[in-house]
């Protein structure tokens, strides 16, 4: 698979990190936004126009998506003047909400060139500059190796491996080796155990910060009920 980079992406992996603090600092200084608020503005995010099963595509609600970043930026100071990037960016509403929380940097990845298309004009009807990369997170790529050290703070609701098993995994530890700070994620609460084990054996810390309910609408032929809630986890690693 091929990536498409573009100027601001460049720049953000070529230029040292002193410099990269100059093009942070230009960004205006973060809102001071109630999260009933922050999450009525994410609502207007447009979501997967002919979501694909084989790459488990469920948007995060609006709901969701302000609650975890609300608490990466406001409780673990995570987000704000942070480089954050975003596995399996979707339509892009991970990253939105980062950077409309201040985030220095924000990029997103996914394997689908529909939903890059669609994150790019979320991003732009809210006004935001924000490099999606067409990329696929399972393969190994020189582009993640650019990526490593460059990236605070890695937030993702990935893929839950329901379709393609592992592929929860294989983000998660993609995630944790390059994100410098912490990474969020969202995984299935009955997956706890096995995540814990996993994350001793790569030496990471892993907090569960928040049981949460995946609202899961009726959204493709197989689903038999109008909508069915998930039990998630919101987990937080860091190194
Ligand atoms: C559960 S959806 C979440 C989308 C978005 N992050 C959100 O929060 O609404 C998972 C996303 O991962 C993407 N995805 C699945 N497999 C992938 C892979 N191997 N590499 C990159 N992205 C992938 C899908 O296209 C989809 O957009």
């Amino acid at each position: 698979m091929t990536c498409i980079l573009d100027t601001p992406l460049l720049l953000f992996l070529l230029l040292p990190k002193w410099q990269l603090s100059i093009l942070f600092s230009r960004r205006p200084t973060p809102l001071t936004m109630k999260l009933k608020e922050f999450e009525s503005i994410l609502q207007d995010c447009a979501v997967f126009e002919k979501p694909k099963i084989q790459y488990e595509q469920y948007p995060t609600t609006a709901h969701l998506a302000a609650r975890m970043i609300y608490t990466a930026d406001t409780v673990y100071d995570d987000i704000e003047d942070k480089a954050v990037g975003d596995f399996g960016s979707g339509c892009g509403i991970l990253s939105i909400a980062s950077f409309i929380r201040g985030a220095g940097y924000c990029v997103g990845f996914d394997i689908d060139p529909d939903a890059i298309r669609i994150a790019r004009e979320n991003a732009e009807a809210f006004e935001t500059e924000i490099d999606f990369v067409w990329t696929d997170v399972g393969q190994e790529n020189a582009l993640f190796d650019r990526f490593k050290g460059r990236l605070d703070t890695i937030i993702m609701n990935p893929p839950f491996g329901t379709k393609n098993k592992g592929i929860d995994m294989v983000f998660l530890k993609k995630a944790v080796e390059i994100a410098n700070k912490a990474v969020y994620s969202l995984h299935k609460t009955s997956t706890r155990e096995h995540i814990m084990k996993k994350a001793k054996e790569w030496g990471v810390q892993c907090e569960v910060v928040a049981e949460m309910k995946f609202d899961v609408p009726m959204m493709y032929k197989f689903h038999k009920k109008k909508s069915v809630d998930i039990e998630v986890d919101f987990l937080r690693f860091s190194k």
